[in-house]
């Protein structure tokens, strides 16, 4: 049986005490999914959190990392201190930083070789714009990112990367590509990567969809054959949708 892997980005939401108070929420509603879970907290509050979800079974995900593990960087937040507050995987090159803070695939490939070889899980994001989707260059876009993403992405680590096809036009506007939609993108995204690596590794990589995931379309999304799991914004935020998410089995 597949295990799926939910994670929830928090994005720029909740104070301390409102991270908490939804991370032991959380510990209480998932303390029998079989799934593998990740919560991706604002920075401020990885410390807390870390902490309320201890021995639980959920993983503690950073949004976003720099590119270097220490030195001048003014307002970057290094690896090292991510791992330092227990944090194990880290989404990388989310549509908001690319497009609303010029993140290149340059750099996003760099924190991607950087967080691999500091031990930290990358979830790599990858997706078009509706613009995109419309003028026929959806797989041109989405090739792109995944194959200068991974590049230098040793095979034997391949293991530790995720990737999250979430369409730019489907993030927090309610519109949901179809299950069959996603599930052809994702196949796409599959044949890249075994253009790079091989059919077994393509066949084991897990492969995410992100946009609109909400309880009410989260089983027939994850029913489909190339969709690992579920990276989910606004409805990560409640544990009463985040929890029905993850559990879609029961
Ligand atoms: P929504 O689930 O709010 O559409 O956001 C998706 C997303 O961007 C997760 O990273």
């Amino acid at each position: 049986m597949r295990n799926y892997y939910i994670a929830g980005n928090w994005k720029m939401h909740k104070t301390v005490a409102e991270s908490v108070a939804l991370a032991k929420a959380l510990v209480a509603e998932l303390g029998s999914c079989g799934e593998r879970v990740m919560i991706a907290p604002a920075f401020t509050a990885l410390s807390a959190v870390s902490e309320a979800i201890k021995g639980s079974r959920i993983v503690l995900g950073a949004q976003n990392m720099g590119p270097e593990t220490q030195g001048a960087h003014t307002g970057e937040v290094s690896p090292w201190m991510l791992k330092d507050l227990g944090v194990r995987a880290v989404i990388l090159g989310h549509s908001e930083r690319r497009h609303s803070y010029g993140e290149s695939d340059a750099l996003v490939n760099k924190k991607v070789l950087l967080a691999l070889a500091e031990g930290l899980e990358p979830i790599l994001c990858v997706g078009e714009t509706l613009e995109e989707r419309e003028a026929g260059r959806l797989e041109a876009v989405v090739g792109t990112q995944v194959r200068e993403g991974l590049k230098g992405v040793r095979a034997e680590d391949l293991a530790a990367v995720t990737i999250a096809y979430e369409p730019v036009w489907a993030i927090g506007t309610g519109k949901t590509a179809t299950p069959d939609d996603a599930d052809a993108v994702h196949a796409y995204i599959r044949g890249v990567i075994a253009g790079l690596y091989g059919e077994a590794a393509a066949k084991a990589m897990c492969i995410q969809y992100g946009g609109s995931v909400k309880p009410e379309n989260a089983a027939e999304l994850m029913a489909k054959p190339n969709i690992d799991g579920a990276l989910v914004g606004g409805a990560s935020l409640k544990a009463e949708n985040f929890g029905p998410i993850a559990n879609f089995r029961s």
